[in-house]
């Protein structure tokens, strides 16, 4: 479904991503793991252009997302992003930020938008909320409100940057479970994360990353019985403790 073939990307002089190869099968959950400023951010923003990329190309369903042709507004709308910060609109309400770019980019009507609304916040655990404005929402209703907006494109693919980093503990669960739940009914999902418990039971491939690179794609099991690079073992040792 995705392949990023030989990808390169500069901030400047600095090279941040360094020659990455990769595909993302159908259906497939996969994590991305690595030390801190190791490029995790940098590549799955590029692969709704967020970011730009200088060299190589990176197709979805087979079209490169570089295709002059191709919408800007329509393609990243149509890729779910979940952000660490929710990035939820604070002057709409629940059910406006999870319909805004149904109606405003893809001219939804109302009453389906509204229903859509409705089904989505059920899915989340969050149809009593569908009212409420994002500031009187807890931290991991915020997030799964920002899940139910990625999901109202009916996307073929959610790209998850670090979705339970900004939590407060007690509210790291609620929003893996709706994201293992997402997983079970085959959602094709990329996700940076350090929740490596989520990893070893949800993802199908593993991605280490390093200064850049890919250093790993393995299976979980592979991956947590026997990392292959030097870096990848180190850095399984700093997150166990
Ligand atoms: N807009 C930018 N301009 C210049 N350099 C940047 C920019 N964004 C990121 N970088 C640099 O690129 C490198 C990779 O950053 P990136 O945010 O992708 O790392 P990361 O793996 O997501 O890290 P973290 O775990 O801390 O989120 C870092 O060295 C960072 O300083
Ligand atoms: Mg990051």
């Amino acid at each position: 479904m995705i392949e990023l073939k030989n990808v390169n990307k500069w901030y400047g002089e600095y090279h941040a991503l360094n020659d990455v190869c990769g595909r993302v099968e159908k259906g497939q959950v996969l994590v991305v793991c690595g030390p801190s400023g190791s490029g995790k951010s940098t590549m799955i923003r590029t692969l709704n252009r967020l970011e730009n990329i200088q060299k190589g190309d990176i197709t979805v369903n087979g079209a490169s997302i570089y295709d002059p042709r191709n919408d800007l507004n329509k393609l990243r709308a149509s890729i779910g992003f979940v952000f660490q910060q929710f990035n939820l609109f604070p002057h709409y309400s629940v059910r406006e930020n999870v319909t805004l770019s149904a109606r405003k980019v893809f001219r939804m009507p109302a009453r389906e938008a509204d229903e859509l609304a409705e089904s989505l916040l059920a899915k989340v655990g969050l149809a009593h909320k569908i009212d409420a404005m994002p500031a009187n929402l807890s931290g991991g209703q915020q997030q799964r409100v920002a899940i139910a907006r990625a999901l109202a494109q009916r996307p073929p693919v959610i790209l998850f940057d670090e979705p339970t980093s900004a939590l407060d503990p007690e509210m790291v669960n609620e929003v893996l479970c709706v994201m293992k739940q997402l997983a079970a009914e085959g959602m094709t999902m990329v996700v940076v994360t350090h929740e490596m418990d989520f990893a070893r039971e949800v993802a199908d491939r593993i991605w280490f990353m390093d200064a850049g690179c890919i250093l790993e794609d393995s299976t979980p099991a592979e991956f947590f019985s026997a990392p292959r690079h030097p870096r990848a073992r180190k850095f399984l040792e700093d997150v166990r403790h």
